[in-house]
C-alpha cells in the first residue's frame, strides 16, 4: 500500500515535472491525505527527502539536521471538508509582518500562485532559488500582488521567526505580492507534505535541478511543480499561463523562442544564466552579489574555483577577502550550488572569456 501510493506519487511528480510548458492536474487530494497518515520511524532532511537514516544526525548533502518522520499528528489545525481545503490544509501562519493569516482561505482561496519552501540560514539552492524568484517578480511586474501571489515559507520555523523572514526579505529587495511565512512546526510538516513539496524523488539530475517550486491556479485547480532553478523566464510564462488559462491561449511564440535559446546556447553561458546570473552580472554592475567582470584577472584561480564550490568554507575558516566580500554584500551568502568541478572550470572560462568581450566592446565601442 505504502509503496503503491509512493509510486503514484513519483508518477504524478515526474508527469507535472517534465520540462517545458507542461501543465497538468494534481492527482485526486485522496492520494496526498492517505500519504499525511503514514508513519516513518525515520529521519530524513527537510531540503533533501531521499536522504533517510535510522538515526539522527545531519544531511550528508546539505548538512542540515535531519528530522524523524514518524509521530508528526495529522491533526494539525486543518478546516473545512472540501477537497481544496483538504488538500490545502487551513493552517495558521504569521506572516514577516507577524499577521495571522489562514493558509486556504487568505493565501490560495481563488488566487494564483507560486509556492516554494526555504530556510533563511540555508547554504545551498535556497539562496539561488530566491534569487531567482525576484527575476520572476519582476518578469511579471505589476501583476504580482495583484493576479498573482508569491509564498515563501520556512520550514526552519523555529528560527526563522517574522523578525528574521522580514530582514531576508528586504535584502533580496522583495516587491508587493510576495509574503514570507512561518508557523508552527508540526503545520508547516503537513503543509509540505501535502502540497507534495516534501516528497520529491532527486533523479540526481546532472544540472542539479531540485523541483521545489508549486505553481497553480485554485479557481482551475492546474497546479504544476517546477525547478524553482528554472530560466526565470520560463517559470515566468508558466505563471502567466495559469493566469491565462482558459482566457487566452499560451504565448507559444515567445515560449518557442526561450526553448531555442535554452537549447542552443554554450554549456558555460547555461550554467552562468541558471546558476549565476539571478545574483550577479558580468560588466553590468552589482546585483545581489557582485560584478563579475574581470574577476578572473584579480583573483586566484584556486580561491576563484572555492568560492564557488565551498563559499560557505572560505567563511568557516575566516579567510580575510570572503569575510569581507561577504560583509559588504549585506551579509548574503554566495550559495553553494554543488557543481561538479567540471562545471566550476567552465563557468571560470566562461566569465574569463564574456570579461574579455565586455572589455573589448568598451574598447570598439560598439553595441555587440
Ligand atoms: C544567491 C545569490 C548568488 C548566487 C546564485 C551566486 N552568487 Fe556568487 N556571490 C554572491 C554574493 C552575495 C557574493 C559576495 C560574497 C558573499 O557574500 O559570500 C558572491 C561572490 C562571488 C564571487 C567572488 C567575487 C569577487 O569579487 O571575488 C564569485 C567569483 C562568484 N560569486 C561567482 C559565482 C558564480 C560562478 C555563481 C554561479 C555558479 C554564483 N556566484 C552564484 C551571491 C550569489
Amino acid at each position: 500500500m505504502k509503496r503503491k501510493n509512493a509510486q503514484l506519487l513519483l508518477l504524478v511528480t515526474l508527469t507535472i515535472s517534465v520540462p517545458p510548458l507542461i501543465i497538468s492536474q494534481l492527482a485526486a487530494p485522496v492520494s496526498f491525505a492517505s500519504f499525511a497518515q503514514q508513519q516513518d520511524p525515520e529521519y530524513s532532511c527537510p531540503m533533501h527527502p531521499e536522504v533517510k537514516s535510522k538515526k539522527a544526525g545531519s544531511c550528508a548533502k546539505c548538512g542540515m539536521t535531519l528530522k524523524p518522520k514518524s509521530a508528526e499528528p495529522d491533526s494539525a489545525s486543518s478546516g473545512g471538508e472540501n477537497s481544496a481545503s483538504s488538500r490545502f490544509p487551513n493552517v495558521e501562519l504569521l506572516t514577516q509582518d507577524g499577521k495571522k493569516v489562514r493558509f486556504y482561505d487568505d493565501l490560495i482561496k481563488g488566487k494564483v500562485v507560486a509556492i516554494e519552501l526555504m530556510y533563511t540560514t540555508c547554504k545551498y539552492n535556497c539562496p539561488l532559488e530566491t534569487a531567482r524568484l525576484v527575476q520572476v517578480q519582476k518578469l511579471l511586474g505589476d501583476r504580482m500582488g495583484k493576479e498573482v501571489f508569491f509564498y515563501s515559507i520556512t520550514i526552519e520555523p523555529e528560527i526563522d521567526t517574522p523578525k528574521v523572514l522580514k530582514a531576508y526579505a528586504e535584502k533580496y529587495r522583495i516587491g508587493p505580492g510576495w509574503t514570507f511565512l512561518t508557523g508552527k512546526e508540526a503545520d508547516i510538516k503537513l503543509l509540505s507534505r501535502k502540497l507534495g513539496l516534501d516528497f520529491l524523488p532527486n533523479p540526481n539530475d546532472p544540472d542539479g535541478h531540485t523541483p521545489s517550486l508549486l505553481i497553480g491556479n485554485d479557481a482551475t485547480g492546474l497546479w504544476a511543480r517546477n525547478a524553482a532553478l528554472d530560466n526565470p523566464k520560463f517559470l515566468a510564462l508558466k505563471i502567466e499561463q495559469m493566469i491565462g488559462y482558459g482566457a487566452r491561449p499560451a504565448n507559444t511564440v515567445a515560449a518557442n523562442e526561450a526553448k531555442a535559446v535554452k537549447l542552443n546556447i554554450d554549456k558555460g553561458q547555461y550554467l552562468y544564466a541558471t546558476r549565476c546570473a539571478a545574483c550577479h552580472t558580468i560588466g553590468n554592475g552589482d546585483k545581489v552579489g557582485p560584478d563579475l567582470l574581470g574577476v578572473t584577472n584579480v583573483r586566484d584561480i584556486k580561491w576563484l574555483r572555492r568560492i564557488i564550490m565551498e563559499p560557505d568554507k572560505l567563511i568557516e575558516e575566516k579567510d580575510p577577502l570572503a569575510t569581507s566580500l561577504f560583509i559588504k554584500y549585506k551579509q548574503i551568502r554566495m550559495p553553494r550550488l554543488g557543481l561538479p568541478e567540471a562545471d566550476v572550470n567552465t563557468l571560470i572560462e566562461y566569465m574569463r572569456t564574456q570579461s574579455a568581450r565586455v572589455a573589448n566592446r568598451e574598447k570598439v565601442g560598439t553595441q555587440n
